[in-house]
């Protein structure tokens, strides 16, 4: 007989108790819904809602379940359906009908909700910790080659002279609003909702400030019916995630063009690469692909959870059993991708000469012409047009920018000295951006400092 079969006649049809299962997938959240649980009944002894001995019996008994699931003696049973019930189970079958008082005051609803923002607290914690691990590998990187000069891209064309750091940098910011956006959705989590119980709260005279002390989250939730309706955090944790996964999956586009041979402008370790198993010259950059890959389910969950919760009236409806799979898989594919990129990154070695080759393209110094006419006092708008016109003069003759003579250089650009014959140097080009946040050399050395003292 199920534990709510009170009221029923029948037993539960098997095809049913497989379809409302979620023992199979919500046994990971076992440590929480004992946490939850003991200082539930801590409470319950210390307001005299149960006796004392019972609450102590009942604590220690929920301590010996949880030793014997990580040691994997645990039988977990499909027809209990979830955790909650799995524990509970157990416990009455060890202790007998003192067991039976634990689930005093407390529903599943408001116990899965506990349960969740439990494991949500561990989870952001450990996500944002190998966040700072990803950045550190990038800031590695950048460190090492801080004065390797590149093409910047824009519209993936040749547009301006960067530095390799300060491309590598940026990914560093990005993953830094991603850690700023955890620390927030942190906030949302870190709210205790036991209490809610089903709906309505309960008659029995409860201590919930002190369930929350116990369990050492920030606050209360104000509102018994919110409280088990609410999957709000879960959405939200996705959509951090969701913005993380794409900033990967740039990451990665970036990395696999330049793995390219049309780029070649650094190599991975073959320690995280692999082959084909037809054309023997292959080496490609999986990692990056299959993270870039992933970033789809991760959308997956977040749009998954948002239908989910789409015109559900208030408050808990079973429906809301199904935001386990999605936000787990979510967790577990980008803790995996955590683990697995940063080493990655470690292993490039970078093709400098390419890299300088490619910047050395003088149409990438076009802008340095434009800017140079400004500092002589011509508006940027007219700068602009006449080295469009000398861009152009170039291509009717198929030369390139510095291929032409200061006179030819005039017809275009009237006010040309033979200073505009000298920006063709990248080196030069990268050297003169020295403005905060520019890609100047001293620039770029100080966003390393202050990663070197944040990371
Ligand atoms: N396994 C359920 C879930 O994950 C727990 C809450 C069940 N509540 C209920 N009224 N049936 O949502």
């Amino acid at each position: 007989m199920a534990m709510w079969g009170g009221r029923f006649g029948a037993e539960t049809d098997k095809e049913l108790a497989k379809f409302s299962e979620s023992i199979s997938y919500d046994r990971r959240l076992y440590p929480y819904d004992i946490a939850g649980s003991k200082a539930h009944v801590k409470m319950l002894g210390a307001t005299g809602i149960i006796p004392v001995a019972t609450a102590k019996a009942i604590e220690d008994g929920l301590e010996e379940i949880l030793h014997l699931i990580q040691d994997g003696k645990f039988t977990f049973k499909q027809e209990l359906e979830d955790i909650h019930m799995n524990i509970e189970s157990a416990l009455i079958d060890k202790l007998g009908p003192e067991g039976a008082r634990l689930h005093s005051a407390r529903s599943r609803n408001d116990q899965v909700a506990l349960d969740i923002r439990l494991y949500l607290r561990h989870e952001i914690r450990e996500i944002q910790q190998l966040l700072r691990g990803f950045q550190h590998a990038l800031f590695e990187l950048a460190d090492a080659n801080k004065t390797v000069i590149m093409p910047g891209f824009t519209h993936l064309q040749h547009a301006q002279v960067v530095l390799f750091a300060h491309h590598l940098l940026a990914y560093v910011e990005m993953f830094d609003r991603d850690f700023d956006r955890l620390d927030d959705c942190y906030k949302r989590v870190n709210v205790m909702p036991l209490g809610a119980g089903a709906i309505a709260g309960t008659t029995l005279p409860i201590d919930r400030e002190m369930v929350c002390r116990e369990l050492d989250f920030a606050r209360i939730t104000r509102n018994s019916m919110d409280s088990v309706a609410d999957r709000d955090f879960i959405i939200e944790l996705l959509a951090d995630l969701a913005i993380f996964a794409m900033h990967v999956s740039r990451l990665s586009e970036d990395l696999i063009l330049w793995c390219s041979q049309e780029f070649a402008f650094i190599e991975l370790g073959d320690a995280f690469c692999t082959g084909s198993s037809l054309m023997p010259q292959k080496k490609n950059p999986d990692i990056a692909e299959l993270s870039r890959g992933k970033t789809g389910r991760i959308y997956g969950s977040l749009m998954a959870l948002l239908t989910l919760c789409k015109g559900l009236p208030l408050t808990y409806n079973r429906d809301l059993q199904e935001d386990k799979e999605s936000l787990f898989d979510a967790i577990d594919t980008v803790k995996m991708i955590l683990r697995v990129y940063p080493p990655m990154i470690a292993t490039a070695s970078v093709r400098k000469e390419n890299m300088y080759n490619a910047a050395s393209d003088p149409a990438l110094m076009a802008t340095d012409i434009a800017e140079l006419l400004v500092k002589i006092g011509v508006p940027f708008r007219t700068a602009h047009h006449q080295v469009g016109a000398l861009v152009k003069y170039c291509n009717d003759h198929n030369r390139k920018l510095n291929e032409i003579s200061l006179e030819e250089m005039r017809i275009s650009i009237p006010d040309a000295t033979e200073e505009f014959l000298a920006v063709f140097d990248p080196e030069a080009s990268v050297g003169k951006r020295e403005i905060p946040g520019g890609t100047g050399f001293n620039a770029v050395r100080q966003q390393l400092e202050y990663w070197r003292n944040r990371l």
